[in-house]
């Protein structure tokens, strides 16, 4: 599941375990850990990166960043219910009146998504937002509001679907902007990420001062810095009454179904590959081409190659 770049070590144990003329498969960091790949050529494994899979039709099956993001969108948004001293539902009860949760969703791709519609389903009034324009249509369908900052993003979408990484002037305003809503909001749940790079800095520690005490942030992306300048791998921090969570490998938690969609796409990844019992790798395949990252003791994927 988690090999090379993504092992800790860079998985140098099993690499020399696995040993030459090996082919293994897996979510490996190439983008992010381009010398872990190096090393695993070296070793002489055929390496394929799950990562790399190309956004095409023909490879939604196959698709693990989207299959485990969509299990981390539903657990994040249960983790912050579990935290909040709120429930999310507005309810008009014999005790009073309580008002619904408002939950606020920062990157709206797969785990965005699904956290925006898991927080519905529990009752939120939910808004989020995302650099990427053409995401507002899809928030706005599962009953979010899209948040509108005054900042020109026309350019933040590459041809992959992926948002680009933006100078430090954008994300500067960006924080500036988010802060309003931020302080607005009982729960955050941020999941932005630039595919190879560290994840964008959104909210500021003078911004989780602004929010209520009691209020939830759920940060997807600490593992590789996170969104939340307060946040820490896998730890609780809290500030100013402000519990932040940072959840890496968040799909652990619910084993089953995380599993089963990875199993999935693993075997309709290989059955694109196996021909009559044997791996045929035909480098005219899109799918086989920008995955493989090594080979016959070199790196494979040019992407690499240029991060080397
Ligand atoms: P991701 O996990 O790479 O990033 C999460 C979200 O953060 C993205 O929507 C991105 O635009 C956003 N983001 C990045 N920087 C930001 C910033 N500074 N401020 C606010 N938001 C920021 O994204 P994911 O889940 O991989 O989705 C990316 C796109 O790819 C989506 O449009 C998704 O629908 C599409 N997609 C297409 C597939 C296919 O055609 N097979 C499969 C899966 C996703």
């Amino acid at each position: 599941v988690r090999t090379a770049g993504m092992d800790a070590g860079e998985g140098v144990e099993l690499r020399d375990q696995i040993g030459s003329g090996k082919v293994v498969i897996g979510s490996c960091d190439p983008l992010g850990k381009p010398q872990a790949i190096a090393d695993w050529a070296n070793a002489g494994v055929t390496l394929f990166s799950l990562e790399l899979i190309p956004r095409i039709t023909r490879a939604q099956s196959m698709d693990v960043l989207s299959s485990q993001a969509t299990i981390a969108g539903y657990r994040a948004v249960l983790m912050a219910a579990t935290e909040l001293p709120k429930l999310f539902p507005m309810m008009m009860t014999a005790a009073g009146t309580l008002t619904a949760a408002r939950v606020f969703v920062i990157g709206a791709g797969v785990a965005g998504l699904q956290a925006i519609a898991t927080a519905r389903k529990l009752g939120a009034v939910v808004s989020a937002y995302d650099v990427r324009p053409a995401c507002r249509e899809q928030v706005e369908s599962l009953g979010g509001k899209f948040v509108e900052l005054a900042i020109d993003a026309s350019s933040s979408e590459d041809k992959g679907g992926y948002a680009k990484a933006m100078d430090e002037d954008f994300y500067r305003r960006q924080r500036e902007l988010l802060a309003g809503v931020v302080a607005q909001s009982d729960v955050v749940i941020t999941t932005a990420a630039i595919p190879g790079r560290p994840s964008p800095r959104l909210i500021t520690a003078d911004a989780v001062r602004g929010m209520q005490p009691g209020s939830v942030i759920v940060d997807l992306a600490a593992e590789r810095g996170g969104n939340c300048e307060l946040s820490q791998a896998d730890q609780r921090v809290t500030e100013h009454g402000v519990t932040i969570l940072g959840p890496t490998n968040i799909a652990t938690d619910i084993p089953n179904h995380a599993s089963q969609m990875l199993g999935n796409n693993v075997v309709k990844f290989l059955l694109n590959m196996v021909k009559d019992g044997q791996l045929n790798l035909n480098m005219e395949d899109e799918i086989i081409h920008d995955t493989l990252v090594a080979r016959d003791g070199q790196v494979a994927s040019s992407r690499v190659k240029d991060l080397l």
